[in-house]
C-alpha cells in the first residue's frame, strides 16, 4: 500500500531540490550572538497539554484518549495552579508566553457559555500583564469540544462558524490584555496526524478529507480575521496564524526521493505558504485525484504576523521509507529527528515570502536526559541571529516548552521543558540545560537598562 501510494507521488511531476544546507559547526562559535533589547522572548504551552483529560474533559482529545495509549490525567494541573506558571516565567525572565484557550471549558456544550471560565482567562492574563509579559493566545491548538468533533469538525465548511463565533466572544473580553492573536495552530499538522496518519483525533486515514479541512481551516482563520477586522476593536487586535514547516530533504539526493520531497513538500508547507501568499488553495496529493485549486484573494491579507514552529528535519529514503533516516554524525533527539538548526534558518527563509513580522512561535528539544538542550538552544537561537543579520524580519522566539507536557500521541516520554516536571508532586525544576537560554535572555534585557544609563 505504502509503495503504490509512493508512486503515485512520483509519477506526478517534480522539481529539483536545493542543496541540504550544512554550516561547518567546527568553526562557529554559537554564543556570538546579541539581540536587540526590543526582540521578545518567550516561552510557550498549550491548555490541554499542561491540564490534561481531567480539566479539559469535555474535549475531542479526551474523547479520544478514552481509547488511546497514552492518558493525560491531570498533565501538569496547570489549571489549578496559574500563579506556579507565571512564577516559572518570571524566574527565567521572558517577556512573553505563549498558551492557548481551550474551547472545550468555555462552551462545554453548545451553546452553554462559561463565563467563570473566561473570567479566569481574563485574571490570568492581567497577573501575566502586571508581570510584564506580553500575551500570545492560541485559539485552537489541536483540541475542540467533543460536541463540534461530533458535527464533523472542520470536515465540513458550514461548521467553521461555531469557531468563529466562539473565537470573537473570547477576543472581545480579552483583546486589551492580549498582545497577539495566533487563530489556528499549525492546520497542517492538524490534518496530517488526524486525517492521514490518523494518530490524532478523529483518527482517520484519507488525503481527499484530508484536503478538505486544511482548507476550512484556512478559511476560518480567513472568516475569523476579517469579522474581528470590521469590528471597532479590530484596529488594536492582531491576528496571525501558526504554520510548522517539516524540512524535507532526500537522503540520497536522487531523482526519486527528491520528487517525494516536492511531494510532501506539497501538501504540508506549500498548501499553507501558498494560501496567504498568492491566495490561492492547491491541494496536490496524489496524481490526478482530488486535485484541488481554489482562489481566495482575500487571504493575502489577513496576517498580521505569522508565527511559525520549527522542529524537524525529515530525510526521505527510498530505500527504507517507513525508518527514520539521520546523516553520519548526526545528534539525534528522543523525538525522531536530530539537530538541525540549519533547518530553522531556512524555514525563516522559506516563510519570509509572506512579508510580514516573524515570530518563532514554538521551537525546543526533547531531551530526557538534558544532555544535548543546551546544544540546541546555542545552535538555533544562532541561526535566528544569523537569519536577523541577514535581514529577516524575526520579532521573537518562543521556547517549546515551559515546562514537560503532554506530548500527544508520544505521551510523557517526551521531555521538552526548560522546567521538569514531577508528575506525581507538580514540582516543578529549572534544568540544567535551560541555563544558556535563561542567561541569553537576560543579558538581551540586561543591555537595554545599561543603554538607557
Ligand atoms: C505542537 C506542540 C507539540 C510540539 C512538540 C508542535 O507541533 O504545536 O503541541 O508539543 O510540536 O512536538
Amino acid at each position: 500500500m505504502f509503495s503504490w501510494f509512493l508512486c503515485c507521488l512520483l509519477s506526478f511531476g517534480f522539481s529539483a531540490h536545493a542543496l541540504e544546507l550544512r554550516w561547518d559547526w567546527s568553526t562557529i562559535n554559537p554564543t556570538q550572538v546579541h539581540f536587540s533589547s526590543d526582540f521578545l522572548w518567550g516561552a510557550a504551552v498549550s491548555e490541554y497539554q499542561v491540564s490534561g483529560a481531567h480539566h479539559c474533559d469535555h474535549s475531542n482529545w479526551a474523547l479520544w484518549e478514552s481509547k488511546a495509549a497514552h492518558q493525560s490525567g491531570k498533565a501538569c494541573d496547570h489549571w489549578a495552579t496559574m500563579d506556579e506558571t507565571i512564577e516559572a516565567l518570571k524566574k527565567i525572565g521572558v517577556k512573553a508566553f505563549r498558551f492557548s484557550v481551550e474551547w472545550s471549558m468555555l462552551e462545554p456544550h453548545e451553546g452553554d457559555w462559561r463565563d467563570d471560565v473566561l473570567q479566569k482567562y481574563y485574571d490570568f492574563l492581567q497577573k501575566l500583564n502586571n508581570a510584564g509579559i506580553k500575551a500570545f493566545v492560541t485559539l485552537h491548538h489541536f483540541t475542540h469540544p467533543e460536541w463540534f468533533e461530533r458535527k464533523k469538525a472542520f470536515e465540513k465548511a458550514e461548521n467553521n462558524r461555531y469557531f468563529v463565533n466562539f473565537a470573537k466572544k473570547v477576543i472581545k473580553k480579552l483583546h486589551p490584555l492580549v498582545h497577539k492573536w495566533c487563530t489556528i495552530n499549525e492546520p497542517g499538522i492538524y490534518v496530517f496526524q488526524g486525517y492521514v496518519r490518523g494518530v490524532f483525533p478523529p483518527g482517520k486515514t484519507n488525503l481527499f478529507l484530508a484536503g478538505t479541512v486544511l482548507e476550512n481551516l484556512l478559511k476560518a482563520h480567513v472568516q475569523l480575521y476579517l469579522e474581528i477586522k470590521k469590528l471597532e476593536i479590530g484596529k488594536h487586535v492582531e491576528l496571525g496564524i501558526v504554520h510548522n514547516i517539516l524540512q524535507f530533504d532526500a537522503y540520497h539526493d536522487n531523482i526519486i526521493e527528491k520528487a517525494l520531497c516536492d511531494r510532501l513538500n506539497a501538501i504540508i508547507n506549500d498548501a499553507v505558504i501558498g494560501f496567504f501568499e498568492k491566495g490561492v488553495f492547491e491541494w496536490r496529493a496524489l496524481p490526478g485525484m482530488g486535485y484541488k485549486k481554489h482562489s481566495y484573494p482575500a487571504a493575502q491579507h489577513t496576517l498580521d504576523f505569522i508565527g511559525l514552529n520549527y522542529y524537524a528535519h525529515v530525510l526521505i529514503n527510498w530505500k527504507h521509507p517507513s525508518r527514520e533516516s539521520y546523516r553520519k554524525d548526526d545528534i539525534k533527539t528522543d523525538m525522531p529527528y536530530a539537530l538541525y538548526a540549519e533547518g530553522l534558518y531556512r524555514a525563516i527563509q522559506t516563510i519570509s515570502v509572506l512579508k510580514v513580522p516573524i515570530y518563532i512561535t514554538e521551537n525546543g528539544i526533547a531531551d530526557a536526559q538534558d544532555d544535548r538542550r543546551e546544544l540546541w538552544i546555542q545552535r538555533y537561537t544562532y541561526a535566528l541571529h544569523k537569519a536577523i543579520q541577514d535581514g529577516y524580519d524575526v520579532r521573537g522566539f518562543f521556547y517549546w516548552s515551559l515546562m514537560d507536557n503532554f506530548e500527544w500521541d508520544e505521551g510523557y516520554r517526551m521531555r521538552f521543558g526548560l522546567y521538569e516536571v514531577d508528575f506525581q508532586t507538580g514540582k516543578k525544576t529549572l534544568r540544567q540545560g535551560s541555563h544558556y537560554f535563561v542567561n541569553l535572555v537576560a543579558q538581551t534585557y540586561k543591555k537595554s537598562l545599561f543603554s538607557w544609563w
